[in-house]
């Protein structure tokens, strides 16, 4: 029992070693992955998204994307550390009435997402791409 905790104890610190080391030294690999998030308009050809992202450090200022267009970022994800990007945003349909939401786009723990995020707008809600599903799925309604 003792023997089995101190292998996993060491185990842990390898990974952890090498987590280390990896950032600096393999800037593009697995472990310290450099992640693309897309938030795409998909609502109606004449609704234009109004989108403002930030996260703790970043802020990413307003963007109005139109149809069939996306807003895009990437970022260094680490796959230890918690990497949280929000998104507030909101559109006008044309009988006036507004939609709108906030969202979490990135979070490694709860979103899990390859090289490529991708957030799809559409007119019940905001839908996100399960890599593992391959489709897209609604996560967030209009408030
Ligand atoms: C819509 O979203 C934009 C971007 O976040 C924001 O500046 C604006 O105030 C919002 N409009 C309303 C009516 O909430």
């Amino acid at each position: 029992m003792g023997k089995r905790l101190s292998l996993a104890s060491a185990v842990l610190l390898l990974i952890l070693v090498v987590e280390i080391q990896c950032a600096n030294e393999d800037p593009d690999g697995l472990i310290n992955i450099r992640r693309h998030v897309h938030v795409r308009n998909d609502i109606s050809p004449t609704a234009k998204l109004n989108l403002h992202c930030k996260s703790k450090d970043d802020d990413l200022g307003q963007h109005v994307v139109t149809y069939q267009q996306e807003f895009t970022w990437s970022f260094r994800g680490n796959i230890f550390a918690r990497t949280l990007f929000w998104c507030n945003m909101n559109w006008t349909n044309r009988a006036g009435h507004l939609f709108q939401q906030s969202f979490t786009t990135y979070e490694s723990k709860v979103t899990p997402c390859g090289k490529d995020c991708v957030w799809s707008a559409r007119t019940d809600g905001v839908y996100f791409l399960d890599n593992f599903v391959g489709r897209f799925v609604l996560v967030y309604s209009w408030k």
